[in-house]
């Protein structure tokens, strides 16, 4: 928990130039993490599919901070989901757009506006044994912000909840 904070006020104090930044290829950038998100999903019984896979669009940034960014989301995705989680990733040559679906609880209209705050956890959540601190969300939106990007809690399609990460490639 005191690294997540470290984390989530270097992201939140540290100035878009202060960020170490390279340049970066989507498809490199996040593969590992979804192999590796991939075979957990499997461990746990659940269906995690990449929809529509990165292709290598560059981009520049931090990659600790973007992958790190993703892996929380999908990590949720993974722990809220009944048995299927969808991601797509989609260009336009000018930014990368992510979606990231769950066929889980979902979190209502009100509560999509707060899960982005530090520590904000659903009351479904905290009727969870295991469960984390909150800070999770917090983080994924400070790095999108120092990209100058951002990240949006929807309705999904699939009954859960759909979070749209959107970030320029430049
Ligand atoms: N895919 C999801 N489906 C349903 N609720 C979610 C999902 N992702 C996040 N949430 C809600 O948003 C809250 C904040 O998420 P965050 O990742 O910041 O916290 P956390 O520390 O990981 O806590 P948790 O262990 O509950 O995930 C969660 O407690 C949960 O209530
Ligand atoms: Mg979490």
């Amino acid at each position: 928990m005191i690294n997540h904070l470290l984390l989530l006020s270097r992201g939140q104090h540290k100035k878009r130039s202060e960020l170490a930044r390279e340049r970066l290829k989507a498809n490199k950038l996040w593969y590992d993490m979804l192999d590796n998100a991939k075979f957990e999903a499997e461990q746990m019984g659940k269906q995690l599919e990449v929809t529509s896979p990165p292709g290598p669009w560059i981009l520049t940034g931090n990659a600790s901070a973007l992958d790190s960014a993703l892996e929380n989301i999908v990590r949720n995705a993974l722990r809220y989901s009944y048995t299927r989680i969808a991601i797509a990733f989609s260009t336009d040559n000018r930014d990368i757009t992510i979606v990231i679906n769950d066929d889980g609880l979902g979190v209502s209209a009100e509560d999509r506006e707060q899960i982005f705050r530090t520590f904000y956890r659903t009351d479904k959540a905290h009727d969870r044994e295991s469960g984390g601190t909150g800070l999770d969300l917090a983080i994924v939106e400070a790095a999108v912000n120092q990209h100058c990007g951002w990240v949006k809690a929807q309705d999904s399609l699939l009954c859960g909840l759909r979070l749209v990460l959107w970030l320029p490639l430049h």
